[in-house]
């Protein structure tokens, strides 16, 4: 497994900046990383054990400066575990925010809307999350001092920075986000399946990151831009493409980026 603690020592010779929160932008929601003030960008090949995306519409570079006045690490591009990688190397930044200092967590995606009263461009506040990816970070020895060996998922997903959201955009859903391994869109019978299950929305990424971030006991908030409705029911559900959700993603964009710089301004 990839040392965080070489990460961190190399981050800290490239930026001045001691971060507080860390904000992982999903598909197409790239745009916050320009509002960060005084920044200093790190390209992902740059970080010791810190892969590169090669996801389309995935940049690769940790943009770390001021947002709302706060030092922040945001990740312009996560990395997919589609794209071939180990799930450890999917979630390894998140063991590097941590040892950086860092305890409080944003984290973004685009999705497919399971839940028939959302819409195109909706946010959803995830709320809890299914993980149907077939894997788990936290597979394989367990490092007693960063977290337990069988961490409580009640509470996953903060409370209070939940209510932050809501507060800064009171039009947020809010819903539970079943996570696949992707690559393909998920049939119309899976689809119906996951409803069925208990899930309002369907994504290939976050839940790794989430995974990681809870086993550390560190501050935890999703948000899902829904760019496609993925309802399985004929006549509620469309074909999707790459390009749709790209171009969803960035037409929700801004909101986005009013809310998570809402809630950074509040904690
Ligand atoms: N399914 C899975 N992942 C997604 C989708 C979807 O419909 N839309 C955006 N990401």
């Amino acid at each position: 497994m990839s040392d965080a603690n070489a990460a961190v020592a190399a981050l800290r010779t490239k930026t001045k900046h001691q971060p507080v929160v860390a904000i992982v932008l999903g598909s197409g929601l790239g745009a916050l990383a320009d509002d960060v003030k005084a920044a200093d960008r790190i390209a992902y090949e740059t970080i010791p054990g810190w892969h590169r995306s090669t996801a389309p519409g995935h940049a690769g570079e940790l943009v770390v400066g001021t947002l709302e006045g706060k030092p922040v690490a945001v990740m312009k591009g996560r990395l997919h575990y589609y794209e071939g990688y180990d799930i450890q190397d999917v979630a390894f930044p998140v063991r590097v925010f941590n040892a950086w200092g860092i305890d409080t967590i944003i984290l973004t995606n685009a999705c497919g809307g399971l839940n028939p009263s959302f819409e195109n461009g909706d946010l959803m506040v995830v709320s809890d999350h299914i993980n149907f990816m077939g894997t788990n970070p936290l597979r394989g020895p367990n490092d007693d001092a960063l977290g337990p060996r069988f961490p409580d998922m009640v509470g996953a997903y903060t409370e209070e920075l939940r209510k932050l959201a809501h507060a800064v955009d009171p039009k947020l859903k809010e819903g539970v986000y079943v996570a696949v391994a992707g690559p393909n869109f998920e049939t119309p019978a899976e689809l119906r399946m996951f409803r069925g299950l208990g899930a309002d929305a369907v994504g290939m990424s976050t839940v790794p990151e989430v995974l990681v971030a809870r086993h550390m006991g560190m501050r935890i908030l999703a948000i899902s831009t829904v760019t496609d409705m993925a309802t399985g029911i004929p006549g509620l559900i469309q074909h999707v493409t790459h390009e749709e959700v790209l171009a969803v993603a960035n037409r929700a964009g801004a909101r986005l980026a009013t809310v998570v710089k809402g809630v950074v301004a509040r904690l």
